[in-house]
């Protein structure tokens, strides 16, 4: 067993007329936010990628969005004085956008609920384990450091607790005995591209119906 999706999964979860609007948070790498990207592009999932907002100048993030052409900004945290007038600004600008939905995809700030408040269950996250296990950083590393035979993925709506908010899917990864942090972390990440556009589908249909019917 490669891993093991816990989620609904119907042709009608991804279609959204007009499409879903989404904007991304990120901080590193930004392989989440490519496969949201890709989700869109292949139609899997009805949506566009309004804004990419990242929090750091020369993260990884910044790069995929200008070979995408994904419209994004740098509001880099260091730059305000308080975390608040950062996510003041963050707020500002998407709703500039028209935003509907937020993704945290590898977004590694604590949010406050100046931002919970203002996107109320329209935040999205993604963690690299079986939430409620391994919460907060290195959830991979805890992983492997506690002995448990399978981690995985969590996608799940953000609440004022870290990494704590309802589950929208879940992948199982088996942890096997040759794995590393390494290739631990790379099993770990393909089920998150997998899971993550279910989640943001899940949360959007979700605020649709709740406000559109
Ligand atoms: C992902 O593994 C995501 O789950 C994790 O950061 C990585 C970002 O990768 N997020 C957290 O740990 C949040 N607590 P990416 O930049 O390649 O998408």
């Amino acid at each position: 067993m490669e891993s093991y999706i816990m989620a609904p999964h119907h042709e009608s979860l991804f279609k959204f007329s007009p499409k879903l609007r989404l904007g991304i948070l990120a901080s590193g790498v930004g392989s989440n936010f490519e496969a949201l990207v890709k989700a869109t592009r292949d139609s899997f999932l009805q949506a566009e990628i309004s804004l990419l907002i990242v929090n750091n100048p020369n993260c990884g993030a910044v790069n995929k969005a200008i070979s995408l052409g994904i419209p994004y900004q740098i509001i880099d945290h260091r730059s305000f004085p308080s975390r608040s007038e950062h996510e003041q600004q963050i707020i500002n600008a998407f709703q500039k956008s028209d935003v509907e939905i937020l993704v945290m995809a590898g977004w590694m700030r604590i949010v406050t609920s100046l931002l919970i408040k203002s996107y109320p269950d329209r935040i999205v996250n993604i963690h690299p384990s079986i939430l409620p296990s391994f919460r907060g950083t290195n959830a991979i590393k805890q992983a492997l450091k506690s002995g448990v035979k399978i981690t995985g993925c969590s996608v799940h709506l953000v609440n004022e607790e870290v990494d704590s908010g309802p589950i929208l899917v879940q992948v199982a990864v088996p942890i096997l005995k040759e794995d590393n942090q390494e290739s631990l972390s790379a099993k770990v990440r393909k089920q998150e591209h997998k899971s993550l556009p279910i989640g943001v589908a899940i949360a959007g249909k979700r605020w649709r119906e709740a406000n559109y019917g």
